[in-house]
């Protein structure tokens, strides 16, 4: 009886662990493919914040939710100043995790329910950031 409830305990604890470790494998992103060739703001980023597909700008503008991106210049200063981009970290920006779908926000109220960026939309933006967030 003693060793039944022991192996009992036993299986609970490792249904705990293991169903820990599955959270924890479905909030990590997705690894993107990894994109070599230049990217800039103005000629990848921004066309992504204002394509019609996204509609970034809709809530993210002068006057609206925090980072304005309604403008080229805005959306480059804010990203890059105001702690949105970390080029020493790339993958921790949070610029770069507001648009996948481990991004859940305060609110809920960004993208509920998606559509995300594609991942290679996504992996533009890590690249972006890596290759220093040049405008
Ligand atoms: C429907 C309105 C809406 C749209 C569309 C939207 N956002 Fe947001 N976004 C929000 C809200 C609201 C927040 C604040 C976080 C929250 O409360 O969920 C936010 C937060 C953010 C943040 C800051 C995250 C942080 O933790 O500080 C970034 C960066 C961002 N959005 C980028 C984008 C980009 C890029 C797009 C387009 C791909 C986009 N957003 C589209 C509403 C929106």
């Amino acid at each position: 009886m003693r060793n039944k409830i022991t192996l009992h305990h036993l299986l609970l604890v490792g249904a705990v662990a293991l169903g820990s470790c599955q959270k924890e494998y479905v909030k990590a992103p997705p690894p993107p493919p990894v994109i070599t060739r230049s990217v800039t703001f103005t000629a990848d980023i921004y066309p992504l914040l204002t394509a019609a597909a996204h509609n970034c700008t809709d809530c993210h503008n002068s006057g609206g939710q925090a980072p304005d991106l309604s403008t080229d210049n805005s959306a480059f200063t804010t990203l890059t100043t105001g702690g949105y981009v970390n080029t020493s970290s790339p993958s921790s920006s949070t610029f770069y995790i507001a648009v996948t779908p481990v991004y859940t926000g305060s609110s809920g109220q960004m993208y509920p329910g998606g559509p995300y960026l594609t991942t290679s939309e996504q992996a533009t933006i890590l690249a972006w950031i890596t290759q220093g967030a040049q405008h």
